[in-house]
Formats: C-alpha cells, sequence, structure tokens
C-alpha cells in the first residue's frame, strides 16, 4: 500500500490507474479505524481493481470544537489494517491540502438535510458534503463505500452525488456491531468502563422496539424507546425517530410507506451516539 499526503502524488498515482483501465473504489474515513471500516474496505477491494482509502478528520463538519479535539487519531494503527484489508493507495491529507482557502460552499439538501442530524449538528452535513465532494473530485472513483450506521449521511451522499451529476456509483454498507450488539463507531474509544457496558443498551432497545412494534402504533413505538433509554441517568436522549427510509421525513403509521428507519442519536455519558433499526423495508 502507498501513503500518499499532497494531491499532486495522489492525482499521479490515480492517473495511471486509470491508463491502465482499472476501476477505482473509494472509502472515505476520518480514521480510527475498526470492523466497521475493514467491512467497506473488503467490499471496495473484492469490486473494484484499485482500493483508495482516505483518512481525514475533516474540521468542517465538527460542529463541537472539543469533539474535534478529542476525536480519536491511530494513525500507524489505521495504516496497517488498511495494507492488511488489500487497500492499495491511503491518502491522509493536511487540512491545508484539502482547504487552501476557507471553503465557503453552502450546499442545501432540501428536507433531507433539514432533520435527525441536519437539525442537532448544525453545519455538519454542509461540512460532510464539501470533504466529500472535495474528495470525489480529486479520487474521481468509479465506486465509493458508505456505511449505513451513518444513514442520514449516506442518503446526503447520494442527494449530493444526484444534484451534482456526477457518476460514482454510491453503495451502502450494513452497520458492523461489536458482539454485544453496540454499533462500532470511532466515538466507541471514549466510553469509559461504566458507559461501554452500559452502551449495548442502545441497541438492544432498539431490536426490542421492532417486536414492540408489531403490534403497537408509531407513536408508541417512540414512546416504548424514549422510555426505556430514559431509565438510565447514563444515557441523555438526543433524538429518535422513525422516518421514511428515502425521505428522511417522520411517518405516523406503519403501513406507508414501504420503507421504515427508526434513527437514534444518544449522549452514552459526555459520548454522542448513533445508531438506526430497520422497521419495514420492502425489497
Ligand atoms: P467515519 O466516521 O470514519 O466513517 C467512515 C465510513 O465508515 C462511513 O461511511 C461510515 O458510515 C462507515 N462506518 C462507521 N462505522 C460503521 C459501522 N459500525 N458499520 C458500518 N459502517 C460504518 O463518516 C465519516 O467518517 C465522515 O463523515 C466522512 C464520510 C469520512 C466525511 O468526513
Amino acid at each position: 500500500m502507498k501513503r500518499l499526503t499532497t494531491i499532486q502524488e495522489l492525482e499521479s498515482a490515480l492517473t495511471l490507474e486509470r491508463k491502465k483501465g482499472h476501476r477505482i473504489g473509494f472509502v472515505p474515513t476520518m480514521g480510527a479505524l475498526h470492523a466497521g471500516h475493514s467491512s467497506l474496505i473488503e467490499r471496495c477491494v473484492t469490486e473494484n481493481d484499485c482500493c483508495v482509502a482516505s483518512i481525514f478528520v475533516n474540521p468542517t463538519q465538527f460542529n463541537d470544537p472539543k469533539d474535534l479535539e478529542t476525536y480519536p487519531r491511530t494513525p500507524e494503527k489505521d495504516a496497517a489494517m488498511l495494507e492488511q484489508g488489500g487497500c492499495a493507495y491511503l491518502f491522509e491529507p493536511s487540512v491545508s491540502e484539502i482547504y487552501p482557502t476557507p471553503d465557503t460552499r453552502q450546499f442545501d439538501f432540501g428536507p433531507l438535510g433539514t432533520v435527525m442530524e441536519g437539525a442537532h449538528r448544525p453545519g455538519h452535513f454542509n461540512g460532510v458534503a464539501q470533504v466529500v465532494s472535495r474528495l470525489f473530485d480529486l479520487v474521481k472513483p468509479d465506486t465509493a463505500y458508505f456505511g449505513e450506521k451513518d444513514f442520514q449521511q449516506l442518503a446526503i451522499i447520494r442527494e449530493m452525488v444526484r444534484q451534482q451529476g456526477v457518476s460514482i456509483s454510491i453503495v451502502a454498507c450494513p452497520i458492523v456491531r461489536e458482539a454485544d450488539g453496540l454499533a462500532m463507531s470511532s466515538r466507541n474509544k471514549r466510553l469509559n468502563a461504566n458507559e461501554r457496558e452500559k452502551a449495548p443498551q442502545i441497541a438492544d432497545i432498539l431490536s426490542k422496539s421492532r417486536i414492540f412494534a408489531a403490534e403497537n402504533s408509531v407513536s408508541n413505538t417512540v414512546q416504548f424507546v424514549c422510555e426505556r433509554l430514559g431509565q438510565d441517568p447514563v444515557f441523555r436522549l438526543d433524538y429518535f425517530e422513525i422516518v421514511d427510509g428515502r425521505t428522511l421525513q417522520a411517518v405516523n403509521e406503519w403501513s406507508n410507506p414501504d420503507y421504515i428507519v427508526g434513527c437514534i442519536a444518544v449522549y452514552c455519558g459526555p459520548v454522542r451516539l448513533i445508531d438506526n433499526i430497520v422497521y419495514k423495508h420492502a425489497d
């Protein structure tokens, strides 16, 4: 695996790959890699001739400076994992390489961008769109891989690609969990022993809510999740919403639409975690 830090190095390496007729797959990340990231790399390596990963802790998507400051960074361990997974190029640019001048672009994703994470983390998706569009421009991948753990991010990226008319296919990869059910996240490293022990309750309550949902209304299912989480003071719910899996707008009944997902953001101690569960999917 080649480790590249400048745009020039990246562009010359990928021009050669393209000249060979190679299909380029891309996995953007912020590092502190875990098995969730590895699953994206594995899929990317399998489906393309050349797998490119990036590690860039993007300052423009952090609305909380403390979160940016404390974001875990494990570059050498990450590089070893990527190499092991068969990644061909790791792009690790500096902030000035990605943003030589401040990025002032404003994206508009309509109703997709104003709910849930969009409402609770102002500017977050604008920052995600800034960096992902920049990285797409540099890497020009045929296909890019994103995790369903960040369910709304995936919808935003699809919408961005649609709006910009670029021909990059976006592949959604399922959530990878710890053995106890906790969705893998770089932020899990920041949980203390007590918080780590309790955090799997989030996935457990979501999973129980799916059984509850089979015989109860949408609003009672929302209440079920909120009440269960409220039973332990280690948790502070940011939001839980049951939404249309395509438009991300809240739904009132199970009969419509054919794709329904519950999305949650909850503080476990000081650490904000997100997760989601599919209640209904027609496919
Ligand atoms: P990061 O949180 O590092 O995640 C990189 C990719 O890994 C995202 O597509 C995310 O959804 C996926 N991922 C994370 N945890 C996962 C899990 N448990 N199972 C499956 N996939 C998982 O998301 C970002 O970085 C950034 O916002 C980024 C897109 C790189 C832009 O800065």
